[in-house]
């Protein structure tokens, strides 16, 4: 039987890509979304990959929604943690609205992706949990103090998950990207792109794709002694 992978924020960015490259290689595939519906659906039609909504801040949610794709599909055993949103400003402007939202999605947002799906995962003796990280978790980011701390905290939570998984046959690790040709880069201001952009030694921004390869290659059965680690897929940007 195909083993079920469940991708956070999987119909759009490099969400979209990590769905469709789990699917390629034979997995079936639940991909949730917070509230794009059109695109959602362009999703489905698209790529055959069901959708969930729900908001991966809000715990019951979560829960709910994890119960309904394993209803659907058969336990999970491969969560990806990808869902995640920006709200940049420097920190003398940071409200504390941005602060919690963000705090909220990214980093509660991972353990209400988690918890739920992690004592199935325990009871069968297998799991692969994959965190999307980010460079900015690595090196901080100016005007993203609410963003890197989510980012950095995904390294705790999946260093600790990886020891306490490990002899449940569980996996947990992180995927640190650098820039990626998404929505969410594109929405920072041109200039400061552009000189993101000359800061990058390959000179150029990544491709989804190129996370999503990533994320098949943690997720493999034969993948079981990589654990509590991070790939660090930044063109050079940030070596760490
Ligand atoms: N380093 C030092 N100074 C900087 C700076 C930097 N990286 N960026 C901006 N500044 C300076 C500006 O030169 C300007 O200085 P002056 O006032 O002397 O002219 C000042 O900071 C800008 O201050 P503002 O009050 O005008 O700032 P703002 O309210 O317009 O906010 C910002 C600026 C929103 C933080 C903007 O700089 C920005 O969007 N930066 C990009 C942040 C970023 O990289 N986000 C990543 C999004 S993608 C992502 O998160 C995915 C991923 O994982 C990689």
């Amino acid at each position: 039987m195909a083993r079920v992978a469940l991708v956070t924020g999987g119909s759009r960015g490099i969400g979209e890509a990590i769905s469709k490259a789990l699917k390629d290689v034979g997995y079936d595939v639940a991909a949730t979304y917070a509230g794009n519906d059109e695109a959602a659906a362009k999703f489905t039609d698209e790529t055959g990959i069901k959708t969930y909504k729900w908001n991966v801040a809000d715990y019951d949610q979560s829960k709910a929604g994890i119960e309904q794709v394993e209803a659907d599909l058969g336990p999970i055993d491969v969560v990806v943690a990808n869902a995640g949103i920006t709200r940049d400003a420097p920190f003398h402007k940071m409200t504390p609205e941005q602060w919690n939202q963000v705090i909220d999605t990214n980093l509660t947002g991972v353990f209400n992706t988690v918890h739920p799906v992690w004592p199935g995962m325990r009871e069968r003796k297998f799991g692969r949990v994959i965190v999307i990280s980010s460079i900015n978790g690595q090196k901080g980011q100016f005007g993203q103090v609410n963003y890197a701390a989510t980012k950095a905290g995904d390294l705790g939570i999946i260093k600790s998950l990886a020891q306490e998984g490990a002899r449940a046959g569980i996996t947990a690790n992180a995927i640190c990207p650098g820039y990626i040709a998404t929505e969410m880069v594109m929405a920072v201001p041109e200039k400061v792109r552009e000189s993101i952009i000359a800061g990058i030694p390959a000179g150029r921004l990544g491709e989804p794709e190129e996370i999503a390869r990533c994320v098949v290659f943690l997720a493999g059965d034969d993948a079981g002694f990589i654990n509590g680690s991070t790939i660090t897929a930044n063109g050079a940007q940030h070596l760490v």
